[in-house]
């Protein structure tokens, strides 16, 4: 950090027409002041010397990355760092073995036996919260992997699909999976049967770990329905499940209106009975062997089983969690995301437990019963380290401006994780949330990447709102247009942000898809495809980003079909599929609104086969289609049944221009289309239906809007 940002706002270049580089927008945002971390902060930080940056420069990679490594416990150390031979699909601490529930559970018990390794905070407040030391969870850990073993004949190599909520018995059974090799693959608890149908299909896996019901805004939802439709899906799809372990929310007490399967169907709670004590030899895993699977969208609609390793994964995360999250072990750590997203399986189980730390799970949604739980649950608590995202920050911003004040937690450092951050929803954060005394890391990750890739160290970096940061250690970005030439640094130009060298924590490949591994994330900027030298394969991550004078990351939002919704990723592709199964519907194109609290929203606009009317009732369709394919969290704002969608000539439906019709926005020139007179009966239909329903946005900023125009554009 040498200049100083005020002085080199960035600057206003001249946008262009040419569709072909719109990947290469300008962008002029306001240059945002500096925050230092706070010296009480940097006093005790994992990290405050700077020269850690240049121990992880370009000239000590891969090497640089033992330190990570060198944070878990070995029982064969590796002899080669990164092996580059099947580029790029790359391999680290080569010969190394190891095993993830070992670092995460056995080797702390030791020293920190009785100290919580997890306290699970359910979503009623009569409830009282449960801690569980590492002693515990080590008997519960061993008990549910000799079950996994000896009743369900699972071993190293197999997959196993969870489909859990918020509940210890989550981190418990993966690390369980862990303990055996077995590659476990949890899918979020909020998603509908049928996506946890094809997830399981897609994977492999014979047996189904659910629980009956748990916790949401105070009803107890009853979750093991979810379960008998997804074996139905995957064995539409050709794969059997054999036994669906169901864990009950209150043990002993069936939650579920659902009937248990005699022969499938098992109580996880009478079956362990008969593993009271049992004791399981953690099994020693080569380093590349998968971990688990974390299935994310993308642009067609398949789901992509991102395949994270042992030994990679588990260094990175430990390792960032130590810099990045500043975890001790005697910190009392709480991240708010969902453990069936990347973020919790990186920063709730495994970067945390790694470290021997307190990692919090909290059952239900933030604010409830009100505005002020999370406040409460850290107050009670004494949490000294804070995550969660920017739709959750804006959400209890505001519904509950005032609410942080009225508790008397203290943090000393708080993440935000997901999405782009609005710079005066970061200072509510900082002000409100961290009364001033928190250091905030905006760290900026995907599913793909297993751990942060762009964020301040916050014991030396000093903050600015709304940007990610300067790269993480060990990490090399670049900014490349369409035709891979580098946007230089403090341009003000946006392009595609790329990684030009592989990670430790970075995914193997795509489950069963190789080549779209490749494909997706590599050959946009490879020159030659048979090269085996790691600098001629540059990560491509899909997001737009800005790199300042300063050397700091702006993340603008994906360049790719998928909406980024709350800080969960959808894929047009699997919406338009689902709203596809509408017997009704003709054609449909799904597209992100800006909405004020969870970022982006999804519009659907579908058109009808000839001779059916429009109705109510096809809408109410399509919705149920998403629910039920996808799950709530995709349901969409708005369905606009309307007369045609606006083509090329080539026949390809123009979602830039739709975008641009949902958010009021400018829908550039439409002269080259097919049918360029629909687009102003398409938006007399939906503005002036907005406008009565009071949906009417606010004036777009200068980064959402040109987000909006490159949407859509493959
Ligand atoms: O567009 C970026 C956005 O979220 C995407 C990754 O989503 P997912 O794989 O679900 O992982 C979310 C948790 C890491 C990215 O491609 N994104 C993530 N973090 C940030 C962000 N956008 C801006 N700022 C961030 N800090």
């Amino acid at each position: 950090m040498t200049e100083n940002p005020q002085a080199q706002a960035a600057g206003n270049a001249g946008n262009t027409d040419d569709e072909s580089s719109e990947a290469l927008i300008a962008v002029h945002w306001r240059e945002e002041g500096y925050y230092p971390p706070p010296p009480k902060f940097t006093g005790q930080a994992n990290a405050s010397d700077p020269a850690i940056i240049s121990q992880f420069g370009e000239e000590n990679f891969p090497e640089c990355f033992r330190a990570y490594a060198d944070l878990l416990t070995w029982d064969k150390y590796w002899h080669t760092t990164l092996d580059t031979s099947n580029a790029p699909f790359w391999k680290w601490f080569v010969g190394g073995e190891l095993n993830a529930c070992y670092n995460c559970v056995d080797r702390h018990l030791g020293e920190h036996k009785n100290k919580a390794a997890l306290i699970w905070v359910p979503e009623p407040e009569a409830e009282s919260h449960q801690a569980i030391t590492y002693q515990e969870l080590y008997r519960r850990v061993n008990e549910f992997a000799a079950l996994l073993r000896d009743f369900c004949g699972l071993k190293a190599g197999d997959r196993v699909t969870f489909h859990m909520p918020m509940v210890p018995e989550l981190p418990i059974a993966m690390l369980a999976a862990a303990r055996l090799g077995i590659i476990h693959s949890q899918v979020f608890g909020g998603f509908s049967g049928a996506a946890c149908g094809h997830r399981i299909a897609d994977s492999g896996s014979h047996v189904l770990v659910t629980m009956d019901s748990y916790y949401r805004s105070g009803d107890l939802m009853d979750h093991k329905v979810k379960a008998d439709e997804a074996v139905e899906t995957a064995a539409k799809e050709g794969q059997q499940v054999d036994k669906i372990l169901v864990w009950r929310r209150y043990p002993g007490q069936y939650g579920s209106k659902t009937p248990m399967v005699e022969g499938r169907d098992f109580f996880v709670d009478e079956v362990l009975a008969e593993y009271r004590g049992a004791t399981v030899a953690p099994v020693s895993m080569p380093a590349e062997a998968p971990l688990f699977l974390m299935y994310t969208s993308g642009t067609t609609g398949r789901p992509k089983g991102c395949q994270h390793s042992t030994g990679g994964y588990l260094s990175y995360v430990t390792g960032t969690s130590k810099y990045y999250q500043d975890i001790h072990p005697d910190d009392t750590y709480w991240c708010m995301a969902d453990i069936g997203w990347i973020t919790g399986h990186s920063y709730i189980v495994y970067g945390p437990l790694s470290l021997g730390t307190t990692s919090v799970i909290y059952e239900g949604t933030p604010n409830y019963p009100d505005a002020g739980r999370p406040w409460r649950i850290a107050q009670q608590l004494g949490v000294n380290i804070f995550h969660t995202s920017p739709t959750a920050i804006r959400m209890l911003r505001k519904v509950g401006p005032d609410e942080p004040a009225k508790y008397d937690h203290h943090f000393k450092h708080m993440t935000t994780v997901g999405e782009p951050i609005e710079p005066e929803v970061w200072r509510w954060y900082y002000e409100t949330v961290g009364k001033g005394e928190a250091v905030i890391v905006d760290t900026w990750w995907q599913t793909e990447t297993g751990g942060f890739l762009c964020t301040t160290l916050p014991g030396v970096h000093p903050m600015k709102p709304g940007s990610a940061g300067p790269p993480a250690l060990g990490i090399y970005p670049v900014i490349l247009d369409e035709n891979g030439e580098e946007v230089p640094k403090g341009s003000g130009k946006a392009g595609n942000i790329c990684i030009r060298n592989p990670w430790p924590g970075v995914f193997e490949t795509i489950w069963g898809q190789p080549e779209r591994f490749v494909q997706t994330y590599y050959a946009k900027y490879n020159k030659d495809a048979d090269s085996k030298d790691w600098h001629d394969w540059p990560y491509f991550a899909g997001d737009g980003a800005l790199h300042a004078a300063d050397g700091y990351y702006r993340i603008l939002g994906r360049v790719d079909d998928v909406i980024n919704v709350a800080g969960h990723r959808l894929g047009t592709k699997e919406l338009e599929s689902a709203a596809l199964t509408v017997e009704e519907v003709a054609e449909a194109a799904a597209v992100p609104v800006v909405d004020d609290i969870r970022g982006r929203a999804v519009e659907m606009y579908v058109s009808l086969k000839p001779g059916v009317t429009a109705s109510k009732d096809i809408e109410a369709k399509v919705t149920t289609a998403i629910e039920t394919d996808i799950g709530k969290i995709a349901r969409p704002k708005n369905i606009w049944i309307v007369p045609d969608m606006p083509k090329t000539r080539s026949g390809k439906i123009m979602r830039r221009v739709i975008a641009a019709t949902s958010n009021f926005s400018d829908t550039g020139d439409i002269t080259t289309l097919a049918n360029p007179e629909v687009v102003e009966k398409i938006r007399q239909q939906v503005q002036g239906a907005k406008a009565a329903r009071g949906q009417v946005p606010r004036e777009l900023t200068e980064t959402e809007a040109e987000e909006l125009k490159s949407f859509g554009s493959e």
